[in-house]
């Protein structure tokens, strides 16, 4: 079977898409420096599939260390999930932002040419569509960044494409996720930010658990059906296996391959509110402040390139995202508190 490294798999995404890989047989390889996971998440991927996977505490600008784990499992495949993601932070850190996620993928890629290691699944963003005139988003839509975050997957994007052009044996994929929320069944694995959650899922289980008091709403007087921003949110699982899809076709399309994985349905933020007192039967307090800059007024992914190429579609409906990510908040998020 074949074997897969996983940059950055400790993490949010990454741990879910390992938990996909084992289940069908893959063996998987992870390197993460932890900076924004916990080296627990390895027990309970075991707990969850028997299996715990092989496991580097390396960051990936580390060319000397990457070299030795390609050389060790010749590796046929990596995810690269690797990467700071917070748009606020990188406002503020520019340098530690574009070094982590600018010179982290080039040292990757390039020990992958120096071992002859030719496929790759990047995880990129929606952020990469900007301000989209056209909603719900096809791939084509015109690209910008308002963040060095946005940025760093912009110049990735980029660099993907021209390496396909200086050598058409790379097999390249692009996944620009829109908004993964949500946790695997079990509750044992899922989103653990650091400190006080940025992104509205993360923060609202917070608030229907008690530890902070009350939504800030950042802003009601968009263009949205209530006035509040509307985004796409995907289930971290359905995303997982879109990823699945893109390894298992990865090669067949003669291009480099750029997908949205979304679900192409566009929910506001007091409609999150709603869904997640409904799945908590809790009160969620709020209150509506001043916008957040950088944020657009809505979000949502047209889809359908993804169903027509790799037969993937979102599966999970708002309740369950809310649901598992409930069941998370309860049984386990508090345990992963880096
Ligand atoms: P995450 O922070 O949970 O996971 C990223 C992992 O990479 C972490 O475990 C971190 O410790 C590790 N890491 C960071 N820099 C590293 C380095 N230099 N060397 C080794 N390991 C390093 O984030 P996530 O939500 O799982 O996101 C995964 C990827 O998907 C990121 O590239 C992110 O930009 C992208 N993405 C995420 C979202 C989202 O909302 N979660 C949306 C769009 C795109
Ligand atoms: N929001 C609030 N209050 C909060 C947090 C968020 O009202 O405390 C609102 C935002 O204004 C926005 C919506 O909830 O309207 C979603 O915000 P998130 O921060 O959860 O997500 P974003 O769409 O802003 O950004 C996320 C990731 C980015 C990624 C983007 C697209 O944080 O890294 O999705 O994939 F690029």
């Amino acid at each position: 079977m074949k074997k897969i490294l996983l940059t950055g798999g400790t993490g949010y995404i990454g741990s879910h898409v390992c938990i996909e890989l084992l289940n069908k047989g893959y063996e998987v390889i992870i390197i993460d420096n932890l900076s924004n996971s916990s080296i627990k998440v390895l027990d309970c991927i075991k707990k969850i599939t028997g299996i715990k996977p092989i496991f580097y505490d390396k960051d990936i600008r580390d060319k000397a260390a990457l070299l030795k784990i390609f050389n060790k499992y010749s590796i046929d495949i990596v995810i690269h999930f690797a990467g700071l993601k917070s748009l606020t932070e990188s406002i503020n850190e520019p340098v530690n932002y574009y070094d982590n996620n600018i010179t982290g993928t080039i040292s990757l890629l390039a020990i992958m040419t120096q071992v002859n290691c030719h496929s790759i699944v990047f995880s990129s963003s929606a952020t990469v569509y900007g301000k989209a005139k056209h909603i719900p988003i096809r791939e084509n839509s015109p690209l910008s960044a308002s963040s060095p975050y946005g940025q760093s997957k912009l110049f990735i994007e980029r660099l993907l494409q021209d390496l396909y052009t200086s050598d058409d044996k790379w097999n390249i994929a692009i996944l620009r996720y829109f908004n993964p929320a949500g946790a695997h069944e079990s509750g044992l694995i899922g989103e653990s930010p650091n400190g006080i959650p940025n992104n509205l899922f993360p923060y609202v289980a917070k608030v229907a658990n008690g530890s902070h008091k009350r939504l800030l709403i950042f802003g009601n007087d968009y263009d949205t059906h209530d006035g509040t921003g509307v985004r796409d949110y995907i289930h971290v699982v359905d995303l997982a296996k879109g990823h699945l899809k893109a390894l298992e076709n990865i090669g067949t399309f003669k291009k480099v391959l750029v997908l949205n994985l979304g679900t192409g349905q566009g929910y506001s933020v007091l409609d999150i509110v709603k869904a997640f007192e409904a799945a908590s039967k809790q009160k969620i307090p709020y209150e509506i402040v001043e916008r957040r800059e950088g944020d657009v007024s809505e979000c949502y992914a047209d889809p359908s390139l993804a169903f027509e190429l790799l037969n993937w579609k979102a599966e999970f409906n708002l309740s369950q995202i809310c649901n598992d990510a409930w069941n998370w908040e309860n049984k386990s998020s508090k345990d992963y508190d880096i």
